[in-house]
């Protein structure tokens, strides 16, 4: 099979995984109109090309709270990697590494935040976070990767209870057994005993959270905050005036709310309402070169995979999420050649065909 765009690993991925698999890593909440959309809504953007600008040189490079990465695409934080891939997140934390881009590792990881870390060294990575009931959980966690030289806390808001997904519950969806998720092995033992379909207990998230968690978070440690999961200038707003670091405009790739909007429809207004105060950033449907350039001239410092890295990961482990990487890269780099950008800073909103938006 040759591999020629992102959508090529997605059909892989579909035929080599399991059903049960396949379903959890596709599935949109309910009606899955806002997983779809978020899809959609990059192709309703047209862009204004620039020409004769010699585009001999192209730079992607660009900095995520000031660390240089090749590209502006990272991986967003996604669970149980192993069951794409035996290696599950060692692998992915390989590519990122080779490539020299940011993978935020998901709480919900199949190999533990030190084995993550001692399988690339040198990778730049942050660390995604739920908040728990049992708070002192989330502080343990905290510390182990602070300790691990983890570099930001990148802290999901749109979990207060999980999405309604159709096929996770007709598929009775569950860990299988030799998987665990790693970072918190041993930890829920002195608690109701039962390990949930995910391996943890049954309501450890804390539908309570609100802002004042975030403060909490910032009293327990100095690194970096990222709130994941903003839609509104509202909640742009709040998030800044409480201090936070960056925003990652997520709507979970449509598992929790359906009728939400696309993220790249929401990107222009959080980015006016920020005024550059914070990195913003985004995920969601991104699948090709072309969507990253149009969701950095509408304002994001970079997007984030979610998917399609489990899609590398499905096809051939460490190399197949390298391949997907390299493949963006590559559109991304000819998109901004084509538009007439010779580097990042060139990308912005005289870009976008408002007029049809
Ligand atoms: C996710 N996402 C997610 N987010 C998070 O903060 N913690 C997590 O553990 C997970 N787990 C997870 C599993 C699977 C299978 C998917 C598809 C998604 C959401 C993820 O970070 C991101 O917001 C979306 O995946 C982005 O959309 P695309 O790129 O998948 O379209």
């Amino acid at each position: 099979m040759t591999m020629i765009c992102l959508n090529d690993f997605e059909e892989y991925a579909k035929q080599h995984l399991s059903k049960a698999t396949w379903d959890y890593y596709e599935a949109g909440a309910d009606d899955c109109c806002t997983r779809d959309d978020n899809l959609l809504a990059y192709k309703r953007i047209r862009l204004r090309p620039r020409i004769l600008r010699d585009v001999s040189i192209n730079d992607t490079r660009t900095s995520v709270l000031g660390m240089e990465i090749s590209f502006p695409v990272g991986i967003a934080p996604t669970a149980f990697h192993c069951l794409a891939w035996h290696e599950g997140e060692l692998a992915t934390a390989r590519a990122t590494e080779a490539v020299n881009t940011c993978y935020i590792a998901s709480t919900y990881s199949t190999c533990s935040v030190e084995e993550i870390a001692a399988a690339a060294p040198n990778g730049y990575r942050w660390f995604q976070l739920y908040l728990y009931r049992h708070r002192k959980l989330s502080e343990q966690i905290v510390r182990r990767v602070e300790a691990l030289g983890y570099k930001a806390l990148v802290l999901t808001v749109d979990v207060p209870y999980t999405g309604k997904r159709r096929n996770d519950i007709c598929n009775q969806f569950k860990l299988p057994p030799h998987l665990k998720v790693k970072n918190f092995e041993g930890m829920f033992q002195e608690q109701a005993g039962s390990l949930e379909e995910y391996g943890i207990p049954a309501n450890t998230l804390d539908p309570s959270i609100s802002w004042k968690d975030v403060c909490w978070l910032q009293s327990l440690s100095r690194l970096p905050i990222i709130i994941k999961g903003i839609l509104t200038k509202e909640d742009a707003e709040l998030a800044v005036e409480h201090g936070v670091q960056g925003i990652i405009v997520s709507n979970h790739g449509g598992r929790q709310l359906d009728g939400g909007p696309a993220t790249i429809d929401c990107l222009p207004e959080i980015v006016d309402a920020v005024q550059g105060r914070v990195e913003v950033y985004m995920d969601g449907g991104i699948r090709t070169g072309n969507d990253v350039l149009k969701a950095i001239a509408l304002g994001a410092k970079c997007v984030f995979i979610g998917r399609p890295a489990i899609w590398g990961l499905a096809y051939k482990g460490e190399e197949g999420v390298r391949e997907i990487l390299q493949i963006l890269h590559d559109e991304f780099r000819l998109s901004m050649a084509l538009s007439g950008c010779r580097n990042v800073a060139e990308i912005n909103r005289n870009l976008i065909q408002f007029s049809r938006l």
